[in-house]
């Protein structure tokens, strides 16, 4: 199947590492020209230049903190300078700190929101009038399964980021008549850098392995292991192809069959 993706033009936020970077690089190996978001110039320069050399494709960056209220503005308009316009926009960034309710303060929650809500708020905003331009506008935001079933010591996570599936939603029926799709991937435990660091910090905690940690954690799925990033990131891809042309206002989750529910 031709996913129909060649030459669209994609911003993918946080994508130095991890779910945003192996959804950037299939993307580039579909034939888009991508423009990859982080907070650190170093790490995206390595990571544009392994899509480049992976693929083939030239890719781009923009350094920015999609948390940041001022930033989302200025990234937006230089990745739509970079690549003249924006089809595809990936709405991704790091997550807000792990622990309970009775741990973090006002400003704790404040930034939490602008970081997992108010930052696809923000990119979403700006992007809109780059994607009323273009023939294949579809929009991915990158959220949890913890919506669907709250994960221990994750109450920001778990909290915060159902807004962000009312928000996709929303948009789905809003802007559905101007021709733009708008879904939402909901991971469940995938193995990115960030995953395997938190792996290691049990297993320090524990006097275990990180083989073990892991073991403990995917004890619940039927697949009985951790996704990889390119499992999380072909998903999001397909969505924002036109091959999903009839596909809006979807949260599909992606997590090996860990959430047991039925909707
Ligand atoms: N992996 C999982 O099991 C899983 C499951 C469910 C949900 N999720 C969520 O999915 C998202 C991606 O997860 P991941 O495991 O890929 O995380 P990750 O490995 O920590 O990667 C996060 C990426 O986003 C960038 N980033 C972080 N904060 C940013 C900001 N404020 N502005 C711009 N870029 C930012 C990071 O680069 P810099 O730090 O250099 O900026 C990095 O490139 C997170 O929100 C995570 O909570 C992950």
């Amino acid at each position: 199947m031709d996913l129909g993706l060649k030459g669209k033009k994609a911003f993918v936020g946080g994508s130095s590492r991890g779910l945003g970077f192996a959804t950037a690089r299939i993307l580039a190996e579909e034939g888009c020209q991508v423009v990859l978001n982080g907070r650190d110039s170093e790490k995206l320069a390595q990571a544009v230049s392994k899509i480049s050399s992976d693929t083939g494709e030239k890719a781009f960056s923009v350094v920015g903190d999609a948390a940041d209220p001022d930033q989302p503005k200025k990234l937006i308009q230089e990745a739509a300078g970079i690549l003249g316009g924006l089809d595809l926009i990936v709405t991704n960034t790091g997550g807000p700190p792990a622990g309970e309710f009775e741990s973090f303060d006002e400003k704790t929650w404040q930034r939490a929101i602008d970081l997992a809500f108010m930052s696809h708020v923000r990119i979403i905003n700006n992007a809109l009038p780059y994607l009323k331009e273009s023939s294949h506008a579809s929009v991915v935001t990158v959220t949890s399964y913890s919506v669907k079933q709250p994960i221990p010591n994750l109450v920001l996570s778990n909290s915060i980021r159902s807004a962000t599936i009312g928000l996709t939603k929303t948009l789905a029926l809003e802007l559905g008549s101007e021709g733009i799709r708008f879904n939402s991937i909901l991971p469940g435990w995938t193995e990115t850098e960030r995953v395997v660091e938190i792996m290691q910090h049990k297993a320090e905690v524990n006097k275990s392995t990180v083989e073990e940690e892991i073991k403990k954690i995917t004890a619940a799925s039927p697949l009985g292991r951790m996704g990889t990033p390119d499992e999380i990131g072909r998903a999001a891809v397909f969505l924002l192809s036109p091959a999903a042309s009839y596909i809006t206002g979807v949260m599909l989750t992606v997590d090996g069959g860990m959430y047991k529910g039925t909707m």
